[in-house]
């Protein structure tokens, strides 16, 4: 990764919203992007003019950054994501992240689309992130050691904190939408997988997969932000049903539940406000 074209964008950034004192962030993956629309925006930046981090390139991700306010605290909504798949390197994947670390967020949530590997996980559900495996076969921390990054050798046994984990489960409670828990599986794409890699991932521990997420998480831990992870499940995962799988199913399917998704995110960010953070 190029720190320097990282700390541009993010010295953009804090340019732009000299005001912004956010504490919290939020990254909407595919279908996740119309949860922006449940928070007051007081300012946005299209990613097109952030240096180093450019449009996003997949349907159903808009690609701009949103200030916004939620319970008497200003939030970075960073709505559509870019992927290691793209090709354009590590930089836009990690600009969000980046960005976080430098207007000094503490908290933010990562969500997703993914296939449900394990039997009980069908489309329109909700699964928090309890732990990921990275099969990307890449990190985006290979390269020179940057201290802005933390220790050279992260520790990762608690990437997905608990405490932010117990409190989406309290806000699932309170909405009487129950949620799912799991472990993600980060696959580079952008092909779907084969029946053979989705029986050897569910071997190797995944109870979901998808294409995104991991690199993230890898970096706002090193970076030592608190982190938590959402997919909603859109299809079963290759070889589980006989359908072909295609994005517009997958964008189809986020369309279904993005009342809960809304839902969710707004009260989680409630009772994170009542709460002293975790
Ligand atoms: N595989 C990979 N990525 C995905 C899937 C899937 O089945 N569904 C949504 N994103």
């Amino acid at each position: 990764m190029n720190s320097d074209i990282l700390k541009a964008g993010a010295a953009h950034v804090r340019k732009g919203l000299p005001q912004a004192r956010p504490r919290w962030a939020i990254i909407l993956g595919s279908g996740w992007g119309v949860v922006a629309e449940a928070f007051k925006a007081s300012a946005t930046i299209p990613y097109a003019e952030i240096p180093g981090y450019g449009e996003t390139q997949v349907a159903g991700h808009a690609g701009r950054l949103i200030l916004a306010q939620h319970q008497g605290t200003d939030l970075l909504i960073f709505q559509g994501r870019r992927h290691w798949y793209e090709g354009a390197g590590w930089e836009p994947v990690a600009m969000p992240i980046a960005i976080a670390r430098s207007l000094g967020i503490s908290t933010i949530v990562l969500t997703n689309a993914a296939g449900g590997i394990r039997s009980d996980l069908h489309p329109g559900d909700i699964m928090v992130i309890d732990d990921h495996i990275n099969a990307l076969g890449a990190s985006p921390l290979i390269g020179p050691h940057d201290p802005f990054w933390g220790p050279r050798f992260p520790d990762m046994s608690t990437v997905y904190r608990r405490p932010l984990r117990q409190l989406l489960d309290r806000a699932a409670r309170q909405l009487d939408h129950p949620v799912a828990h799991g472990v993600y599986l980060a696959s580079s794409g952008p092909a779907y997988e084969t029946p053979a890699e989705i029986r050897a991932f569910e071997r190797l521990g995944a109870d979901a997969v998808g294409m995104s997420t991991v690199p993230e998480a890898i970096l706002a831990n090193a970076a030592g932000m608190q982190v938590v992870g959402l997919s909603c499940i859109t299809n079963f995962a290759a070889g589980v049903m006989d359908t072909p799988l295609s994005h517009s199913e997958v964008i189809e399917e986020t369309q279904r539940a993005q009342a809960p998704m809304r839902r969710l995110i707004t009260t989680f960010f409630d009772l994170l406000a009542e709460s002293a953070e975790p």
